[in-house]
């Protein structure tokens, strides 16, 4: 599977960023990094023409580990759009381990997972609560801001926004949500619904949060399907999970990626971060594009960097719950943060919105627009059907509040109004306590 790492041709849309404004904070100094082996080449030039460090430290599979300086990966990354056809196409690595685990398929999990479909039940409580205009509004939300560029203000905005819209959704305590601080402007969201009796075994559901185009922090990027749709999709998920009042058996975790689009590097530092502290994730799934229907079937598997047995789980869920039809297809190099779980040796699905010949040629310009997927949210909501059904036949558990009306969520009233609602149910119990105090006390005088 490695074979095909990177050997991407023609993305369609794909643009290589990045003109930082001087005041960005400059990288320097030696970086790993993995990359096609047919490309070494052109990062030998790229090295050579500023005389800087270039070291080929092992290849295998058709990939290399390269020494590369810091300062040289823009030019790289335009080198590899202009002469391979690749957006990026090299994967920046935090420390030469990693990077060297990048030649070699990942660990087994260790985990046997019974991907059995038993919670229909509440499958189908959750389902129809989803709703295609709530993630179209999200998208139109996030794709008005100006960029979500990793290291652009707007980029590091739209990880607190996030953050406050997920928090808006429940007033539960034991659900939790974090920045995960990277050390750039842009932060990832987790949002965390803690596992009732299978607590240290975590299902991931997630997307990656930035967006990219030619300018960097100053550019237009509105990413509205890569990847808004993704982060609205997830958004919706997980409101409409916790008006239900979803208690899962397993942790789930809903997390919104900084740094994707230059080198998967968020989803990289949560991973490390995982490993380190020896989280049990047992399976990922990366929503990374679900709004532009551009081929005859509705869901795309990838097939590369990916896990074959939860993808046939995944399936079954379109074919029980979703009602869409599906097809398998590959990205051909790692594409996404799923890449990042699958080298970590943990199950990983993308189920993406087209075949990959046929993906929204727009992602990665001004033009990556809602209008693009005609203004409306119908195929995303396909999606929202699919990950819902994962977290909830993946997690186990139940759902506290089957019946609620998704009119009553929190996400539905402004939080004066949710405030006044509180004041008056305060108001009216402690007139109650009154009453019964006085009562109490009557009695006793
Ligand atoms: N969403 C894209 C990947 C994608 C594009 C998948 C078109 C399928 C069809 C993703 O955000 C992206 O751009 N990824 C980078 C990965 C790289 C930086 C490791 C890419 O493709 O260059
Ligand atoms: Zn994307």
């Amino acid at each position: 599977m490695h074979r095909t790492l990177l050997l991407v041709a023609g993305i369609a849309g794909c643009t290589v960023p990045v003109h930082e404004p001087d005041d960005a904070p400059a990288e320097y100094g030696q970086r790993y990094i993995s990359i096609g082996t047919d490309a070494i080449g052109t990062a030998r030039a790229v090295a050579a023409q500023h005389g800087a460090m270039f070291d080929v430290i092992e290849s295998e599979n058709g990939v290399s580990v390269i020494a590369f300086d810091a300062e040289d990966l823009e030019e790289l990354s335009e080198q590899m759009h202009e002469q391979h056809h690749r957006c990026g196409g090299f994967i920046l690595h935090e420390s030469l381990e990693e990077a060297r685990s990048a030649l070699h398929p990942p660990l087994a999990s260790e985990v046997t997972i019974d991907y059995t479909l038993d919670q229909a039940a509440a499958v189908n409580a959750v389902l129809p609560a989803l709703e295609a205009n709530r993630i179209l509004g999200t998208i139109g939300e996030l794709s008005a801001m100006q960029n979500r560029y990793y290291q652009s203000p707007s980029g590091a905005a739209a990880s607190t926004w996030l953050r406050d819209r997920w928090r808006s959704f429940t007033a539960r305590t034991d659900v939790t949500i974090e920045l995960f601080d990277h050390g750039y402007a842009q932060q990832s969201v987790i949002l965390t619904i803690p596992g009732s009796t299978l607590a240290n075994e975590v299902v991931v559901i997630g997307g990656h949060l930035d967006s990219i185009a030619v300018g960097g922090n100053t550019s237009t990027a509105p990413g509205a399907d890569d990847d808004a749709s993704g982060i609205a999709t997830l958004t919706e998920i997980t409101r409409v999970l916790l008006a239900k009042d979803f208690r899962p058996a397993r942790t789930i975790k809903v997390m919104a990626y900084a740094a994707e689009e230059v080198g998967l590097r968020g989803s990289q530092g949560i991973v490390r971060d995982f490993k380190k502290r020896e989280v049990n994730v047992v399976g990922v799934l990366q929503l990374d594009m679900t709004n532009y229907q551009g081929s005859d079937k509705d869901i795309w598997l990838m097939k590369d960097f990916t896990s074959a047995a939860q993808n046939t789980f995944l399936t079954q869920l379109i074919d029980t719950y979703v009602g869409a039809t599906w097809g398998l297809d590959a990205c051909g190099y790692a594409c996404s943060d799923h890449a990042s779980w699958y080298r970590a040796g943990v199950p990983a699905s993308m189920p993406f919105e087209s075949r990959m010949k046929q993906s929204n040629r727009s992602i990665h310009t001004r033009n990556d627009t809602l209008e693009r997927s005609g203004n409306n949210a119908a195929h995303a909501l396909k999606f929202a059907r699919l990950g819902a059904s994962f977290a909830i036949e993946l997690g186990k558990g139940e759902l506290w509040n089957p019946t609620a009306s998704t009119l009553t969520t929190p996400s539905d009233e402004t939080p004066a109004c949710r405030w006044t609602l509180l004041g008056l149910l305060l108001a009216a119990s402690l007139a109650g306590v009154m009453l019964a105090g006085r009562n109490v006390l009557t009695s006793r005088w």
